[in-house]
């Protein structure tokens, strides 16, 4: 709640001031030197940000001839949150992104929310052609002037479509397709064709549960079900779900995942995202894990709203996942200019049992591969004190993959890779083998003034129990991304250090521990020195 009235001022505070319904709001432009080359403090290198201004939660992500779109709730002009819009970018690769003008602008039944986009391949809405069948982006209005208003009714979901590839959006004129019932958090439409039933199927967050609709047209959606009141985390507003099969790695048995944000009440505080596994006949979604279990996608503190891309080719089969890489508590202040925010790195998701049973697995995606440049294997070692590897590399830690494998484990020992600078600021990513958990520490990992929310050290359950210890970490100038034990733990932070981290150590207290293998590799800047996007390989 606290979060919304944030939002309401700075809402009020911009339609005072600058907000008007007409498309004044400006194009992605990059005016200094810096942003040109998106080289200012703390700009992540390989990671998606916009080109300025404000981001949350990744949109509409879908894939069509080729590209892979990416929208996102963007506010073109302020880095704080305001009147919602879609920004716009897309990617051969979903590591190189081109920015492309605003998608959709608020009208007058609202500012644009977060959604979903589809390919209609059969033309079932009627909105293009058999011949040219039509993109079409499902997302919530959000009338601010309702909201101020006290009434109940100001989330409805709305539709638009674009007959040239996502390069321009009409919406459609019978807006809004699915009216409000009369409750104020009734939002994020994620929409799936269900061949089984043959019908559109979407997913909308309502408060404290989900709400299944079903449409033969992307227009005409009918309530089919709800789940969630009684099952997983509570202590905040349910956002931005999800819904999508998967078959569990080795085996033929088919499940259903939901992803589910919620905020505030995330595992660390403020926003996280939690999901359930289970089936779905087309109707109903049903679950066997306990009502009070609560699975994280991340254990860390800084990947919300995360959804999947739409429409994947078959051949390919992946399920491709990006998360808005930062936390209510504190997305608003964060020491950034003249952009605000940037996603995860796009993540292949896979289901797998574990010690602890069936769990989401998240990966990098292959693509990554685009930017590796030179690698350093590290040689076999015990590592019983610090030792620090950096001269060993001709190339900077600050954006980099580290792939380690520890062995030699046992339960007094805390180890793992620091990264650090000379102002004596570092950030450590670590195993604890006597309590069996991963950690991001960044309590002295920089700037933190911002919000008393954001130092700490935000730590994950080991899922396998194996006498070898796996670590891949990305880390790109503000954020770090660790993928334990084959993904099948994953904790995300942002930091914001005074100088970038340049030193990189490796560490074990209460007893030695073998490095087993280890490689540092550079990864290089995806933008241009003329600050567009390259798209090309
Ligand atoms: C999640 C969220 C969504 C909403 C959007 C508004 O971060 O609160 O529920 O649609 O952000 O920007």
């Amino acid at each position: 709640m606290r979060t919304y009235l944030l939002f309401l001022f700075y809402a009020l505070l911009c339609m005072a001031c600058s907000y008007s319904q007409d498309n004044k709001a400006s194009d992605p432009v990059a005016d200094t030197q810096a942003e040109k080359d998106f080289q200012e403090p703390h700009r992540p290198q390989f990671h998606f940000t916009p080109p300025s201004m404000w981001m949350n939660d990744p949109n509409g992500m879908v894939y069509l001839n080729g590209e892979y779109h990416l929208f996102y709730q963007h506010y073109p002009d302020s880095t704080v949150w305001g009147p919602m819009h879609w920004g716009h970018a897309v990617s051969k690769d979903l590591i190189h992104w081109e920015h492309l003008p605003i998608a959709l602008y608020p009208d007058s039944l609202g500012y644009i929310f977060s959604g979903s986009a589809v390919a209609d391949v059969n033309n079932t809405s009627g909105l293009g052609t058999q011949e040219n069948p039509p993109l079409v982006a499902i997302y919530t209005y959000h009338d601010a002037q309702g909201a101020k208003a006290g009434r109940n009714d100001y989330q409805t979901q709305g539709i638009a479509f674009s007959v040239d590839h996502g390069r321009s959006w009409e919406k459609y004129t019978e807006n809004p397709v699915l009216k409000n019932p009369g409750i104020q958090d009734f939002r994020d439409p994620k929409v799936f064709w269900h061949e089984d039933s043959k019908q559109w199927v979407m997913i909308l967050a309502v408060a404290d549960h989900v709400e299944l609709y079903g449409a033969p047209d992307l227009k005409q959606w009918r309530k089919l079900s709800e789940f969630g009141k009684n099952h997983g985390a509570h202590g905040g507003v349910w956002e931005c779900p999800d819904l999508f099969p998967m078959k569990v790695e080795g085996q033929d048995t088919e499940k259903w995942v939901m992803l589910l944000s919620i905020n505030p009440g995330g595992l660390h505080g403020g926003s996280a995202t939690q999901y359930f596994i289970g089936d779905f006949d087309g109707k109903t979604f049903t679950t066997d894990q306990p009502a009070d279990s609560t699975l994280w996608i991340d254990y860390g503190k800084d990947n919300y709203a995360g959804v999947t891309w739409s429409n994947v080719p078959d051949n390919d089969g992946r399920r491709i996942f990006m998360g808005w890489m930062s936390n209510w508590q504190y997305a608003n202040v964060v020491p950034t200019s003249p952009w605000r925010s940037a996603m995860t790195i796009p993540r292949v998701l896979t289901l797998g049992e574990t010690a602890q049973g069936l769990r989401v697995f998240s990966q990098p995606v292959k693509e990554l591969e685009v930017i590796r440049g030179e690698t350093t294997e590290l040689k076999k070692q015990d590592i019983s004190e610090s030792i620090n590897i950096t001269e060993q590399l001709s190339f900077p830690v600050t954006t980099s993959e580290l792939v380690l494998t520890f062995e030699g484990i046992n339960s007094s020992q805390d180890f793992g890779v620091e990264f650090s600078n000379a102002q004596g600021q570092k950030l450590r990513i670590g195993y604890q083998h006597g309590e069996q958990k991963f950690y991001v520490d960044r309590s002295a990992a920089g700037k933190q003034d911002f919000s008393a929310d954001f130092a700490g050290i935000h730590t994950a359950p080991r899922m396998v129990s194996s006498n070898t210890v796996k670590m891949h970490i990305l880390t790109d100038v503000a954020s770090v991304e660790l993928f334990a034990d084959d993904g099948s733990v994953v904790i995300t932070d942002i930091f914001f250090p005074e100088e970038d981290f340049n030193q990189l150590t490796l560490y074990s207290e209460g007893g030695a521990v073998q490095l087993a293998s280890g490689s540092v590799t550079a990864l290089q800047s995806i933008w241009k020195e003329t600050g567009t996007v390259q798209n090309d390989k």
